[in-house]
């Protein structure tokens, strides 16, 4: 039995104590907990043999660092994660509470068990196995953990583009996306990137009675509704006016490669989602809608009355939240530009509407072919024992195009997570046969570099 199987019981329990840190980012009563959450994983990286370790303090969340660079003459790989999470809510939907991990099945259920924790705890286990086992690593390695990606923080950001000689590598490994079926090892080549805002509408100074003013006074969430409509139409077509200029449409190659992937559409849009019938633009294929075209969603409406029973009010004010997702070759300042535009040109008579961006980051595509990818998908092929897939994903990790932009270095994408492990939603999990073959893949692609 290898190192790596002789010591699962004490993977799962390390990373249940991890798990058991309600490290949400989002809500600042949480600011103790995350604070502890970058001190354990400060403790795991000091006791895998890592030096310098230490929580570099700024504006924001703490970042942990630490490296090791004890292989002169070898390259240098940089592993980035993040140890904040989601908030839990809905509460009752969860079958276990979110912060008392627990394992049924081959699955380990809380909040941050693949976003990000598991994934951060496999990377820091499969150096200090190598460290154990062989007293060195194979390349340099350092560490940059960070505390507000899931609330979009730019400290990260602000660091990184300050170019601290300490972050110099040769490519960045980011566990911190999933597999596109199980059993399939996945490097994932592109994300989208995104722009997150807040549309403020007001009509009167005050709440009116609806029947007294009702057909002379303006309607805030009319308002939004209106203007909703006039940013994308019934198809899903974004009607921004040059929001789609930029777009770079995936090659001959990649489409093929994404329609040749095992895919079942009936069970991933009733089983997966639990929906009843798909939408989006016509004629595009799906991957290509997910991966490489640009949305607008709406995620909250909030104004007027929501209460039990009847109220008959026209609101003063309402606020909605918004994004757009962005694909390659878009960039987020234009992109708000131009949003900022079309809701101005959109807005009804008699209310003023006030565009704010909560926070950005750009898109990213990376040209697989390169020799960290390449390794990457070795050592996961013969970790799992099949090929390795390319593919891309719809979700964002803004740090990945800062990584390009501003240290010049790739990211390689080995993430460990199933389209079914209820990211960001009640009952999030993380498939215990991945966890662990995680941890060996990236000791396996440490070695292969080291070669
Ligand atoms: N790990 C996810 C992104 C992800 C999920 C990538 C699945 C690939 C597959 C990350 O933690 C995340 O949720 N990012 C946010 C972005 C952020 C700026 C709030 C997202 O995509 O909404
Ligand atoms: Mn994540
Ligand atoms: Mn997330």
């Amino acid at each position: 039995m290898s190192y790596y199987q002789q010591h699962q019981a004490e993977f799962l329990e390390g990373l249940k104590t991890f798990l058991r840190i309600p490290s949400i980012s989002t809500l600042s009563e949480h600011k103790p907990d995350i604070r502890r959450a970058a001190e354990f994983a400060r403790n795991e990286l000091q006791s895998a043999g890592m030096t310098n370790v230490e929580l570099i303090e700024g504006k924001g969340n703490p970042l942990v660092y630490a490296e090791w660079l004890g292989a002169p003459g070898k390259p240098t790989i940089l592993f980035y994660g993040h140890y904040d999470v989601q908030p839990p809510d809905p509460l009752d939907e969860w079958k276990s509470p979110p912060f008392e991990p627990e394992v049924r099945g081959d699955n380990i259920y809380a909040r941050g068990a693949v976003d990000d924790k598991g994934q951060v705890y496999l990377q820091i286990k499969a150096v200090e196995g190598l460290m154990k086992t062989t007293g060195k690593l194979p390349v340099n390695v350092k560490f940059l953990l960070e505390g507000e990606e899931e609330t979009g923080g730019e400290h990260i950001e602000a660091y990184v583009r300050s170019k601290p000689p300490r972050l110099q590598a040769d490519a960045a490994v980011v566990c911190d996306t999933e597999m596109f079926a199980p059993e399939m090892p996945t490097i994932c080549v592109g994300l989208r990137g995104m722009v997150y805002y807040e549309l403020f509408v007001e009509g009167a100074s005050h709440d009116l009675h609806s029947g007294v003013y009702g057909g002379a006074a303006p309607n805030p969430i009319q308002a939004i509704a209106e203007i909703l409509c006039a940013l994308k139409d019934r198809e899903g077509h974004i009607l921004i006016p040059g929001f789609y200029d930029r777009v770079i449409p995936p090659s001959v190659k990649e489409r093929e490669a994404w329609a040749s992937l095992p895919f079942d559409e009936k069970e991933y849009t009733e089983k997966e989602m639990g929906a009843r019938e798909l939408v989006g633009e016509p004629g595009v294929p799906l991957f290509e809608r997910v991966w490489a075209r640009p949305t607008l969603e709406v995620h909250g409406i909030r104004g007027g009355f929501t209460g039990e029973g009847a109220k008959t009010v026209i609101p003063a004010r309402a606020t909605a939240k918004i994004s757009t997702r962005l694909v390659a070759d878009q960039r987020p300042d234009e992109a708000a530009d131009q949003l900022r535009a079309a809701v101005k040109a959109a807005c009804p008579k008699g209310v003023i509407a006030e565009v704010k961006v909560l926070h950005s980051g750009a898109p990213s595509l990376t040209n697989p072919d390169n020799p960290f990818i390449h390794a990457a998908a070795a050592a996961m092929k013969e970790v799992f024992g099949r090929d390795t897939v390319y593919i891309r994903s719809g979700g964002s990790i803004p740090i990945v195009g800062v990584f390009d932009r501003y240290l010049g270095i790739p990211s390689v994408m080995m993430g460990f997570g199933l389209p079914d492990d209820n990211l960001h939603a009640p009952n999030e999990k993380f498939h215990l046969p991945n966890f662990y073959r995680g941890i060996e893949a990236v000791a396996r692609y440490l070695e292969i570099l080291g070669e």
